[in-house]
């Protein structure tokens, strides 16, 4: 889709539709009408009335034009009351306008950019902040995942074009476009990669995804097949994928690598690329969810891409332990002790547990870089989902600041992350009998107890876990994430990475 700019004004906007945005405080709104009807005459009342129309947040109605105006329709997109506005709000209006759009369509769509300077309600955005966000709305909302039908429907909107009306905003506005045309690409990247079946994308080819996008941006990707990952010593990658014909993968990526000067980052992503519980199997019923058990390493991936796309200034390193966690005759079993890359060993109580079995290893070898922050993305818990459900990320590590940090961008981004304590109470319920840790603690505070295992193997840096099992994986529609993959955590990662000291 083409992302342009154009400096006009309503009457001459050239579009098959232009999307208006409309506060439905009544002053507001009636101001707000009358200028539309400026150019469509009282026609405007009726519709308006007829249509029940009100203004109120997830409300479009289409007006029909005339001659005075050179786009053939408008669609007034509800914002809600000015005292509730958001970037958020934005966000969604512009998913609204984006589905209507395809619905209808109309393969050049408008936005008339609002103009808002600190309504008396204290929201305020720049007129760049505003078209960023209205086309993450558009941009995120008409994602499919199409690939294997294979009568597909056709992507009707070709085109977005923010209406502006100085030459200074649309040089801001031009600027922001690219961006977020390269954030959305990477968080669609993502999306791909979490729905692809795992029959398509298993450790060899979540590799390749990887390395395709690295020679087609610029980033390093190193692979570490089998052998390697043998002879450094990550015992719970081994253990883990033992139970699986198809052999574990570690890759490495790496943005601006060797350059000292900058700060090293290192994002670790779980990489299971199908997770079925091992020996400790997993009931049949929603078990293919599981193909997206994947989630940390898309994102990781994503954020990779992103990140060199857009030249941000950090050495940044990204770690993807991966593997299939399946039951064949070389399973681990439950009772198994592994050795992990570092020495550290832990006991397999419950092979279900094997994200952190693998996230082991990769945070204890992150130390290896020397890193300003480690932050692991892994869809680890369903008791984060339990917990938090499908609209927060679990957040547990080690340093408030960072956690702040991460706390600020998923409010910018929307998404959001929240975070859980990790008291040391909790620690004696992984406590092993044998080993130095074990890898389940029981029915209580999973989500904790599963980051206190991975604490256990943190070396001396900053450190945070995001626990996106319940907002990676979506089991409904949402404004502008259809039901599936999300792409969580590449939005939120650029965002962070972006205000980095
Ligand atoms: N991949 C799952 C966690 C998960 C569950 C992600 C639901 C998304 C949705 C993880 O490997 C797992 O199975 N965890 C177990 C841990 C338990 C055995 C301690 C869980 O959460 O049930
Ligand atoms: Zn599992
Ligand atoms: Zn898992």
């Amino acid at each position: 889709m083409k992302l342009t700019v154009q400096t006009t004004t309503l009457r001459r906007a050239k579009a098959d539709a232009v999307a208006i945005f409309i506060t439905a405080d009544s002053s507001i709104f009636k101001h707000q009408i009358l200028e539309i009807g400026k150019h469509l005459g009282d026609r405007i009342d009726r519709i308006v009335e007829l249509e029940n129309f009100k203004g109120k947040e997830g409300e479009i109605v289409t007006l029909l034009t005339d001659k005075r105006l050179s786009t053939p329709r408008i669609f007034l997109v509800g914002l809600g009351e000015s005292k509730n506005h958001s970037l958020e709000r934005y966000r969604r209006a512009a998913a609204i306008a984006a589905k209507k759009a395809m619905a209808a369509s109309v393969r050049h769509l408008g936005v008339l950019l609002p103009s808002i300077s600190g309504d008396s309600h204290g929201f305020s955005a720049t007129p760049s902040e505003l078209a960023y966000t209205l086309a993450e709305g558009v941009l995120l909302s008409l994602y499919k995942y199409d690939k294997y039908f294979t009568e597909k429907k056709k992507q009707n909107v070709v085109e977005l074009r923010f209406i502006v009306s100085g030459k200074n905003i649309h040089k801001d506005v031009a600027k922001v476009l690219s961006r977020a045309r390269i954030v959305c690409e990477a968080t669609r990247l993502a999306r791909d990669l979490e729905n692809a079946p795992a029959n398509e994308i298993y450790p060899e080819t979540l590799a390749a995804a990887a390395k395709s996008s690295g020679e087609k941006y610029g980033f390093r990707v190193t692979i570490w097949d089998k052998n390697r990952i043998e002879q450094t010593g990550f015992g719970g990658l081994l253990a883990v994928s033992s139970g699986s014909d198809r052999p574990p993968r570690f890759v490495i990526l790496e943005h601006n690598a060797g350059r000292n000067d900058l700060d090293t980052i290192v994002l670790v992503g779980k990489g299971v690329t199908f997770d079925a519980g091992g020996i400790s199997i997993k009931p049949a019923s929603g078990m293919s969810e599981m193909k997206m058990d994947m989630s940390g390493g898309a994102a990781v991936i994503g954020t990779m891409e992103a990140a060199t796309r857009l030249g941000l200034p950090v050495h940044l390193v990204g770690l993807i332990p991966s593997t299939e966690n399946l039951l064949g005759g070389s399973a681990m079993k439950p009772g198994d002790v592994i050795i992990h890359y570092g020495g550290k060993t832990s006991e397999v109580d419950n092979t279900d547990a094997e994200g952190r079995l693998i996230l082991a290893d990769a945070l204890a070898y992150a130390g290896k870089f020397k890193p300003k922050a480690v932050i692991d993305l892994a869809t680890l818990t369903g008791a984060c989902v339990v917990a938090l459900g499908h609209h927060a990320t679990g957040m547990m590590g080690n340093d408030k600041e960072l956690m702040a940090q991460l706390k600020k961008s998923g409010e910018t981004t929307y998404e959001r992350v929240w975070e859980l304590p990790m008291y040391d109470e909790y620690e004696k319920q992984i406590k092993s009998d044998i080993a130095d840790v074990k890898n389940v603690g029981g029915r209580w505070g999973g989500a904790i107890t599963a980051a206190l295992f991975l604490k256990k193997f943190i070396e001396n840096y900053k450190w945070a876990h995001l626990d996106i099992a319940g907002t990676a994986i979506l089991e409904e529609d949402l404004p502008y994430t259809p039901k599936g993959g999300s792409g969580v955590g590449v939005r939120l990662l650029i965002d962070f990475l972006t205000n980095w000291r």
